[in-house]
């Protein structure tokens, strides 16, 4: 499975099926891609309408075909837009296109529905994707329930968790490997990928990429 950053909380997932999570590309200083570069997806996940999320999704999915999944409210607008969509909400677990995606809960703001983190389980590996959140012990249950083998952790701050709260994540939800993300896309969200691991430490691998910097996880 080959994992792209392509900056801020946006990721490009490609196995037996090509997953996008939170296209923010258009407005995005550090994007590695423009939508108009994107020609195959099978799936785009939204985790809140938040425009540095929700981002380019629309556009990617009418071009593209994909279904776009996120919560009920999100899903409405996108059917609204003539859009293929799968809503579902916090705690659902759906099979979309033989990819297993469940979502679980963040603690942050968003406009409408509520915001959300997904897990995704796709040829036999299991990734968590937190979305923007507060650090909840709520990760301690994605730990016991999923284990997951890589997670994208936000560590900017701010608006998201920050480094000492991420590292702790990291071990709540004793993951494998950790990507860190947005992160280093404004000023606002400044941090040092490299004290993140430091902090981490031996509790897990961070992997740290560049925007549009590639990882293969087997
Ligand atoms: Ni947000
Ligand atoms: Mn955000």
């Amino acid at each position: 499975m080959k994992i792209t950053w392509w900056g801020h909380a946006a990721v490009y997932i490609e196995g037996s099926r090509t997953v996008i999570i939170d296209p923010f590309l258009t407005g995005n200083p550090v994007a590695a891609i423009t939508p108009d570069e994107i020609n195959h997806a099978d799936i785009v996940i939204v985790t809140h309408d938040h425009g540095d999320h929700l981002g380019d999704a629309f556009t990617i999915c009418k071009k593209t075909k994909a279904t776009l999944v996120g919560i009920h409210e999100i899903a409405v607008m996108a059917q609204e837009n003539g859009l293929e969509a799968e809503g579902m909400n916090i705690g659902g677990t759906i099979q979309v296109k033989g990819v297993t995606i469940h979502m679980v809960n963040a603690l942050h703001s968003c406009d409408k529905g509520d915001p959300a983190g997904v897990v995704v389980e796709m040829d036999g590996q299991t990734l968590y994707h937190a979305g923007d959140t507060a650090l909840t012990y709520d990760m301690k249950l994605i730990g016991e329930f999923f284990q997951p083998d890589l997670s994208f952790l936000p560590i900017g701050d701010r608006y998201t968790m920050g480094i000492p709260s991420a590292a702790k994540a990291v071990e709540f939800t004793q993951t494998k490997k950790v990507i860190p993300i947005h992160y280093g896309t404004f000023p606002l969200v400044a941090a040092d990928p490299f004290e993140f691991k430091k902090r981490v430490g031996d509790r897990a691998e961070v992997i740290i990429l560049k925007q549009g910097e590639s990882y293969n996880l087997v």
